[in-house]
């Protein structure tokens, strides 16, 4: 109680002393660690390309994702093609030492993504794959979640299974086309049966948006329910921009999912600010827009999703400049906490101001 007192003063502090430099500075440097103002994890994605390298190779990075994170994602290198290159060989030496990495630094991991139909990250020997598909996935699901046991928390156990058609339906994936529908409930049992004490979450994008596309995934989660099949929660990716989706329909779609009892993931979260490539640079005025949309977007979850089952908010990446997004769209974009100098950008006191209510 204290605790948040005090925090809430440095917060204000902070907030007030802000307003008194340009767009990023090092004072805000000293807005107190986002983990110690939620009773929920807060997670960052990191690119871990081969062991020992990642948060470690500077200590700028290691430094900043101490302070404020305590659960770490691993941006690509947890992906089907990177763990299971052939049929019998796995490669977890790279997620390994991210795994002691979390541990050592008393963090959680949480596993991405055990099934995903981008195609470059199936790996080429599934593509090809002549046998019993059904089999063969849940052994690649069953393997993984065996290995990881006791140090992966929780699992995007299949992303991106629903498509953005109108109407929404299963996307016409790879393994939608071997196996049918049921090749989702089949990974959760296969996750369930190899982990029993890990989470177990469906994971997408644009469920916060479109309202055709949230009704197709609750459907298919009071399935589940009526049938047992073991899902715990949604991660919802919110690679969202200062446009929208409108903050009411994401706390709508936050609470549809919360009402049915599952926990809810902020599992990607991004802000992208130039979608419409009108800034050559990030001007004082995006940054405020972007502290408020972040805000609005933390304050939204809090609201809708009841303490016991927040799973938790993660951010897809670290500085601006790790961003996937100005790749993507190829275009200059900054769409994170942090800039590329390690200065906390306005929107980590939006962030802070939300998670201590203020
Ligand atoms: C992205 C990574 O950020 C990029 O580095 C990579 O090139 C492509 O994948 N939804 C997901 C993530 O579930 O895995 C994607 O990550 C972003 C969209």
């Amino acid at each position: 109680m204290q605790r948040a007192f005090f925090n809430l003063l440095f917060v204000s502090l902070v907030v007030s002393l802000q307003a008194c430099v340009a767009v990023n500075s090092a004072v805000v440097a000293d807005t107190p660690g986002l983990k110690t103002l939620a009773a929920f994890p807060i997670g960052v994605a990191v690119n871990v390309a081969s062991a020992g390298a990642g948060i470690q190779v500077s200590k700028e990075r290691a430094d900043l994702i101490g302070r404020h994170f305590n659960s770490l994602v691993a941006e690509n290198s947890m992906k089907m093609s990177y763990l299971h290159p052939a049929e019998n060989n796995f490669t977890f030496a790279g997620a390994d030492a991210l795994a002691s990495y979390a541990h050592q630094h008393g963090m959680v991991l949480h596993g991405h993504a055990l099934v995903w139909h981008s195609d470059y990250q199936i790996p080429v020997w599934m593509k090809n794959y002549q046998g019993d598909w059904e089999k063969m996935l849940a052994s690649h699901v069953s393997q993984i979640c065996a290995h990881f046991a006791g140090t992966v928390r929780s699992w995007d156990v299949v992303n991106e299974a629903i498509d953005d058609l109108h109407p929404a339906g299963y996307r016409a994936s790879i393994f939608y086309e071997k196996i049918g529908k049921s090749y989702i409930e089949k990974a959760f049992i296969a996750a369930h049966a190899a982990d029993a004490n890990a989470e177990l979450y469906y994971n997408d994008y644009n469920i916060e948006g479109s309202q055709g596309k949230l009704d197709f995934m609750l459907r298919m989660i009071d399935d589940f329910k009526s049938r047992q099949i073991p899902l715990h929660g949604i991660g919802f990716q919110m690679h969202v921009s200062s446009d929208g989706p409108g903050i009411a329909q994401i706390r709508k779609s936050f609470k549809a999912v919360a009402d049915r009892g599952l926990k809810v993931r902020i599992s990607e979260l991004d802000v992208a600010m130039n979608q419409q490539r009108q800034f050559s640079t990030f001007t004082p005025a995006v940054a405020a827009q972007q502290k408020a949309r972040y805000k609005a977007i933390i304050t939204a979850y809090l609201e809708a999703v009841p303490p016991a089952q927040r799973g938790g908010i993660t951010f897809w990446g670290l500085l601006d400049g790790d961003s996937w997004i100005g790749k993507r769209y190829q275009r200059p974009d900054w769409p994170l906490l942090f800039a590329d100098d390690y200065s906390a950008k306005p929107a980590l006191s939006g962030v802070a101001e939300a998670l201590t209510g203020k």
